[in-house]
């Protein structure tokens, strides 16, 4: 009988990363439910993704929602390791970083049911992250790791990873790039906001250490204001209530969060990303646009590496961007981040189940 595997998704990167993969699963008829564990659930957040990314109705919702890390991880593992078993699997990818890829690996190896990681090997060297201790641990209890790029494979190495277990597939997020890119650009989503094309910036900043500070928001609202484009800013939930009360300068657009294709579109023809997010500084390198991520350190090191991305500090944001608008163009992709990423990732799981 052939294999049996479960994916576990419940934040926004995650549906994307996701998509290609259970649509190659399906291509090749291998069996693949989708779990869902309902960390994020807003409409924007969530049903809008599986609405464009052709995503399948989960087998099971866990309805997990928000809270601490601690009560988000833990409603997240009961409800799994529920799942798991009444449900058989022979393996569980989880995806990502975020706290439902942790609890997925963590009900599912200790049930020695094996975990495929997929994005294994992204290190930023920075503990405070939840996502480092998320990626850390779940790297280390998985039976197979798909690391997106080179250095991430150089990372789990050195943390002492049995190379055997190690496969650099390529990128998921830039598979989904390149399969919508177009689609998006037909759209022309810049035009919504009265932009154009290369004549704005778009600014995501959701980090809990940027969103949950009201000063440090303060400073980087006044670098955003100093910047010479319009900027236009899709607001996580997370920093919605400061803006009920604060006033902007009007070359600020503030949005609710886009869907996919509009990301796409836009960050594909911005003339410049300002960000936090990690999947964004992917999707920047791909479309030749300069990325500034307001963090002290990244885990996508790779972009940065290429001269397609530059950290910054908050109150450093008008400068670096000044900086980026000047610099040369014209890096290549990172090795791997191409359509074929799902289907390498499938021949990793074909040989391991013997299918
Ligand atoms: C999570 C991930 C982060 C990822 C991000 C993408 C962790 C530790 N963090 O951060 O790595 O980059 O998703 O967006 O898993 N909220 C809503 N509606 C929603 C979801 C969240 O209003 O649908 C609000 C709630 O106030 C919630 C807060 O956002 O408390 C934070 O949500 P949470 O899922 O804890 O983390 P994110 O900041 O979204």
């Amino acid at each position: 009988m052939s294999a049996r595997f479960v994916c576990v998704v419940g934040a926004r990167p995650n549906l994307i990363k996701a998509a290609p993969l259970l649509e190659e699963l399906a291509n090749r008829s291998i069996d693949c439910a989708l779990v869902h564990t309902g960390q994020h659930y807003d409409q924007a957040m969530d049903r809008v993704f599986f609405d464009e990314l052709r995503l399948p109705h989960p087998a099971a919702h866990l309805g997990v929602g928000s809270g601490s890390h601690g009560v988000q991880t833990a409603a997240a593992l009961v409800g799994i390791e529920e799942w798991l078993v009444s449900h058989p699997v022979d393996g569980l990818l989880a995806v990502g970083d975020v706290n439902s890829t942790l609890a997925a690996a963590l009900a599912a190896a200790k049930l020695r049911i094996p975990v495929i990681h997929v994005e294994a090997g992204y290190r930023s060297g920075d503990v405070g992250m939840p996502e480092e201790i998320n990626r850390l641990v779940t790297d280390h209890i998985s039976s197979l790791l798909f690391a997106p790029t080179d250095d991430a494979v150089d990372n789990l190495r050195r943390e002492g990873i049995a190379d055997d277990i190690i496969e650099q597939p390529g990128n998921l997020v830039a598979q989904a790039y390149l399969t919508h890119r177009s689609r998006a650009l037909d759209q022309k989503p810049w035009t919504r906001f009265g932009l154009r094309e290369e004549q704005f910036v778009v600014a995501t900043i959701h980090r809990p250490e940027s969103a949950d500070s009201s000063e440090v928001l303060q400073k980087i609202i006044s670098e955003l204001e100093a910047v010479p484009y319009r900027v236009l800013w899709p607001v996580h939930p997370r920093t919605r209530a400061y803006f009920a009360t604060t006033s902007l300068s009007n070359n600020i657009i503030l949005t609710q969060p886009l869907p996919y294709l509009d990301m796409v579109g836009l960050v594909s023809r911005a003339a410049c990303i300002i960000t936090d997010s990690g999947g964004i500084q992917e999707e920047a390198c791909l479309a030749g646009v300069p990325c500034v991520t307001v963090r002290k350190t990244t885990e996508r090191v790779v972009t940065v590496k290429l001269g397609a991305n530059r950290l910054c500090r908050p109150d450093a944001i008008a400068t670096s961007v000044e900086e980026s608008l000047e610099s040369t163009r014209g890096w290549d992709a990172p090795a791997r981040w191409d359509l074929g990423v799902a289907s390498r990732m499938t021949n990793a799981l074909s040989r391991l189940s013997g299918n």
